[in-house]
């Protein structure tokens, strides 16, 4: 099966901004879906999906899982926690196993880079990227945009700053491949060792300082600090860092204008983010939840042939 997105989602640097807005503009109808009392449409009827998950997550899973069910598919999870398997190996024979068994989609969330392209060119199913290592996480970078378009409107020519450990970050990739497509300003914030040595061949503005960053920015993204990694002396201490990069509220009193604060979760309160700012006034990081699922429908409808101006029939029931 492939529609006007082709058979996978893989990321978004392979996506064009016509398919980026397509995806965007087919998740708007979707969103008043899950405002009902029954929050079901049969749009996906008789298709079976399988989140394929090689790593711990709570939010994107559910979110896949809310979609799929609310599409009417029928939904098998599959949580892989530490395999001592080669990571080639198990994907290879999973590979196998789920075409054997006739699947129509695989939502794969893998520890290796490149795990979801692998997976796609190996099986005839459609493949949805859920997280693969430190390289993209389409859907996350998608519902970021679809919120930050909801406050701000076109993205051409706004500024979104994205704020700490972007090394790690494969929502930090996805953010800055699309957003560029839509032809946004993208800048990076966080300690250099934190920062892609490579960074600004990815043509993004490189602050040192958050004060900077916030007199710059329409929207901060936040990241989490990844604290599993932190015995690797990136940084000297989460005190350090929530003092030098952690976004207050005395930071974000100096902003020229509103500032629209983002994060994908799972937050540090108090070490990235301070409390008083992830639930403050300019923050959207519930909305992004919200838009999550939403935008997760768009891609699932998309991929299994469904035409975006039917998008609204598709709302309202009909088959
Ligand atoms: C992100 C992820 O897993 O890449 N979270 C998410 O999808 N909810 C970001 C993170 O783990 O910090």
């Amino acid at each position: 099966m492939g529609g006007s997105l082709g058979k996978d989602l893989l990321g978004l640097a392979t996506l064009s901004a016509e398919q980026i807005n397509l995806i965007l503009d087919t998740a708007v109808p979707f969103r008043e879906i899950s405002e009902r009392q029954i929050k079901k449409v049969p749009t996906l009827r008789g298709m079976t999906i399988v989140n394929l998950f090689f790593e711990p997550s709570t939010r994107t899973r559910i979110s896949f899982e809310f979609a799929e069910k609310r599409l009417s598919a029928d939904t098998v999870n599959v949580a892989i926690a530490n395999s001592s398997v080669s990571k080639g190996e198990t994907l290879v024979d999973t590979a196998r196993n789920l075409e054997a068994m006739k699947i129509d989609m695989v939502v794969v969330r893998h520890p290796a880079s490149g795990a979801a392209r692998f997976l796609a060119e190996r099986i005839e199913s459609n493949v949805i990227n859920a997280g693969d290592g430190m390289h993209e996480h389409p859907t996350q970078g998608l519902l970021d945009m679809l919120t930050l378009r909801d406050r701000l409107g076109n993205l051409r020519g706004r500024r979104i700053c994205i704020v700490g450990d972007v090394l790690h970050s494969r929502v930090a990739r996805s953010n800055i491949w699309g957003l560029h497509k839509l032809g946004a300003e993208v800048g990076v914030c966080g300690p250099r060792s934190l920062l892609p040595n490579a960074i600004a061949e990815m043509g993004v503005t490189v602050f040192d300082r958050i004060e900077d960053a916030i007199q710059w920015a329409d929207a901060l993204n936040i990241l989490r600090l990844q604290l599993e990694r932190m015995q690797a002396g990136y940084i000297p201490s989460l005190r350090e860092y929530n003092r030098v990069f952690g976004v207050s509220r005395a930071r974000l009193e100096a902003a020229p204008r509103d500032l629209l604060i983002l994060h994908p979760g799972p937050m540090n309160r108090g070490v990235e983010i301070d409390s008083d700012v992830a639930d403050g006034p300019h923050s959207v990081i519930l909305d992004q939840v919200t838009n999550g699922l939403a935008v997760r429908m768009a891609v699932l409808y998309l991929l299994a042939g469904g035409r975006p101006e039917l998008a609204e029939a598709a709302k309202k029931g009909a088959p």
